[in-house]
């Protein structure tokens, strides 16, 4: 309550300075108790100047994705037309875990403005700051395709994804395999399946995609700052999130639909159009050891064709890959 009536006071006073005295005068409190309820704002990503003697002055507000601007700009039948929206979670993934569980029905999108455990592969976090990125996740129940074809779908959602950060945003975004988007050599979106399986059949699959959209350098902690980028860094604005999710969400159900109908050969052309990991040397880190090799293409269930030294052809399911 505090809270939304200190916020209606900066909103009210046109971007000029509240003293410490004003506001604790206002809201009957101590000045100490304005000062952590300021702090508390400035961790949700409110932005303040602070001045001595002349109090705090709101910069900018953290941005909002606006649920219903999303549904009028969607064009799609199921995808993202039932949305749990959160300020802040540990990690969507496991806010959809739970979903599922619930019974949710496929195309249920789980959406956070915050993450404070993202998840990242290989158990690593993602860093996924308030209010600057696209962090979602999305229920699918692809019960028709046997467990074996789980990496197809990983690719699926890397074409849908680099066909919408191109189209909403002009940047040139390309796949390395199996689910990172660059853009200049460097990360802006990446994607995580989770799935369960019964008898060697798929029974649901949670997808998480992080989508790195209006982050600027320092942003990001200064260890990924050479290896990431944003959408906005890259397209020099700022960059509107309901239209790059909205055109996401629709390629992503017309790919899958296109992939129910005919099959992963369709989706293995997109894909090939807009990869920068075949034809090249590569170096990939797997749970079973390191490999080197040229990275000769994918095969009909999406693994890579890595041609190694010994002439050998080895397929890689899941890895970390480095361009040599
Ligand atoms: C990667 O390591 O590249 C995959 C990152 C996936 C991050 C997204 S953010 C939304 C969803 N929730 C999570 O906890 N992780 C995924």
């Amino acid at each position: 309550m505090m809270t939304d009536r200190l916020i209606g006071m900066f909103e009210q006073s046109d971007g000029k300075f509240l003293s410490g005295e004003q506001l604790s005068e206002e809201l009957g409190v101590s000045r100490t108790a304005v000062w952590k309820q300021i702090e508390r704002l400035r961790q949700q990503g409110y932005l303040f100047e602070a001045v001595s003697r002349k109090g705090y002055r709101l910069l900018s507000k953290p941005d909002k994705l606006d649920m219903s601007r999303l549904q009028l700009k969607l064009e799609t039948e199921r995808f993202g037309r039932f949305v749990k929206y959160y300020d802040q979670v540990e990690s969507t993934q496991i806010v959809a875990a739970r979903c599922v569980e619930e019974g949710a029905e496929e195309g249920t999108l789980i959406f956070a403005e915050q993450q404070t455990a993202g998840k990242g592969r290989m158990g690593r976090l993602w860093h996924s700051p308030i209010g600057k990125g696209i962090w979602m996740s999305l229920i699918l129940k692809p019960v028709w395709i046997p467990l074996l074809f789980t990496p197809q779908l990983t690719l699926l959602v890397a074409v849908a994804l680099c066909r919408a950060i191109r189209s909403a945003t002009g940047v040139e975004a390309g796949i390395k395999w199996p689910n990172d988007l660059l853009v200049g050599g460097k990360k802006v979106a990446g994607i995580l399946l989770e799935s369960s399986a019964e008898d060697e059949r798929l029974q649901h699959i949670i997808a998480g995609v992080g989508i790195s959209v209006n982050l600027q350098s320092d942003d990001f902690p200064p260890e990924l700052r050479d290896a990431a980028t944003s959408l906005a860094i890259e397209a020099g604005r700022q960059v509107d999130r309901i239209e790059v999710l909205s055109r996401f969400l629709q390629e992503w159900e017309q790919l899958y639909e296109l992939y129910r109908r005919e099959g992963f050969a369709p989706i293995k052309l997109l894909w090939e159009a807009l990869t920068v990991s075949l034809h090249r040397n590569i170096r990939c880190r797997t749970p079973q050891g390191d490999f080197e090799g040229f990275a000769e293409g994918i095969d009909e269930h999406g693994a890579l064709q890595l041609r190694t030294a010994d002439g050998s052809v080895r397929k890689l399911y899941s890895a970390d890959i480095s361009f040599g």
